[in-house]
């Protein structure tokens, strides 16, 4: 049988950083995100007897280094199943994967949904999280519509993400700045394996549960000061502890800071917008919609912005009926 699913990308307004379990991909901490309209990933997939392995593209080109991660997927899924059948992966990111953009969390969670129902199980959305959970840990993010909170959870069942508001709730813009700076060296599975070298990082740690709570009020209370000002400062915080740890990780280029300026100049001329970074050295802005055109043609001026992405927030990940192949 085949499916095909499209997953939107998020972007964690309190981000996850550090595993407490690394097989099962259980974070340190819980995370709140919010999923991203203009960027998303399409994948189809098919079980198929007669195939000798699984064989997996990514806007046609053949994986390699991933393929391992991406047949531990299948195999859970087609543990849960009960079948050994390998499958042909199909899947297309709609934004240039040359830019650093992450495209793990709309990648894993369209993959889970698509293979999940290929198989011809019907999974509730929670075993859904579960699954695009361990095949990387922000994909069960974009499993659930619009806003939504991860809870860190101690055991594999009880790590998953959920719906704190639909995305018609609160119409907030994410413009991505993309630089020109490359790609990311450092891959964030293997970073995050750093974060307790971090002096800081218990830190960190220590504030969670009260920042998780007032992130999830200031976006119940769609109150934009709050919410950009916590934002901004847990980015921030994240990048503290990927600086000060051993070896220390830079994620920042300086177009990701002349970026970064920008907005604060921006803010102090009295149009509100906040930035949030993750290990791209793409800078997510967040505005709200009466904003967004005019902070949009700010940030394209800069010599080291070569596009910006605008979204909104979206669904969750969901089949569609056009196959890739
Ligand atoms: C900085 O989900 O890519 O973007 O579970 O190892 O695949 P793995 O990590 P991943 O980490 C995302 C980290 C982040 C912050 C966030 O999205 O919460």
């Amino acid at each position: 049988m085949k499916a095909t699913a499209v997953s939107p990308s998020n972007i964690a307004f309190i981000k996850y950083w550090g595993k407490k379990d690394t097989q099962l991909r259980l974070p340190a901490n819980g995370s709140i995100s919010m999923n991203l309209s203009g960027l998303t990933t399409t994948t189809t997939v098919e079980f198929n007897a007669s195939l000798k392995t699984d064989e997996c593209t990514i806007d046609d080109v053949k994986i390699e280094k991933e393929q391992k991660r991406v047949s531990e997927h299948l195999d859970r899924i087609r543990s849960l199943a009960h079948i050994s059948t390998y499958a042909k992966v199909v899947s297309r990111n709609n934004f240039p994967s040359s830019t650093g953009l992450s495209s793990s969390a709309s990648g894993f969670a369209a993959l889970t949904v698509a293979a999940v129902n290929a198989t011809g199980l019907s999974l509730p959305e929670k075993e859904l999280s579960i699954l695009a959970r361990q095949g990387s840990g922000s994909a069960c993010r974009s499993i659930p519509d619009g806003f939504v909170k991860w809870t860190d959870g101690n055991t594999n069942e009880s790590s998953y993400a959920f719906s704190i508001a639909p995305s018609s709730y609160w119409n907030i813009v994410d413009i991505v700045a993309i630089t020109n700076s490359g790609k990311k060296d450092i891959p964030t599975s293997e970073g995050m394996k750093l974060a307790e070298t971090s002096p800081f990082y218990q830190t960190r740690l220590t504030g969670m549960d009260k920042k998780l709570e007032s992130c999830a009020l200031a976006i119940k209370n769609r109150d934009f000061t709050t919410f950009g000002t916590l934002i901004e400062l847990e980015a921030l915080n994240m990048h503290a502890v990927m600086m000060t740890s051993n070896p220390p990780l830079l994620y920042l280029s300086p177009h990701t800071l002349s970026i970064i300026r920008e907005i604060q100049h921006i803010r102090g001329k009295g149009i509100e917008a906040y930035v949030t970074m993750n290990t791209g050295q793409d800078v997510h802005i967040l505005c709200l919609p009466e904003h967004s055109n005019e902070i949009s043609k700010i940030i394209q001026s800069l010599p080291c912005c070569t596009e910006t992405i605008m979204n909104h927030p979206s669904c969750g990940a969901h089949c569609i009926s056009n196959h890739l192949f």
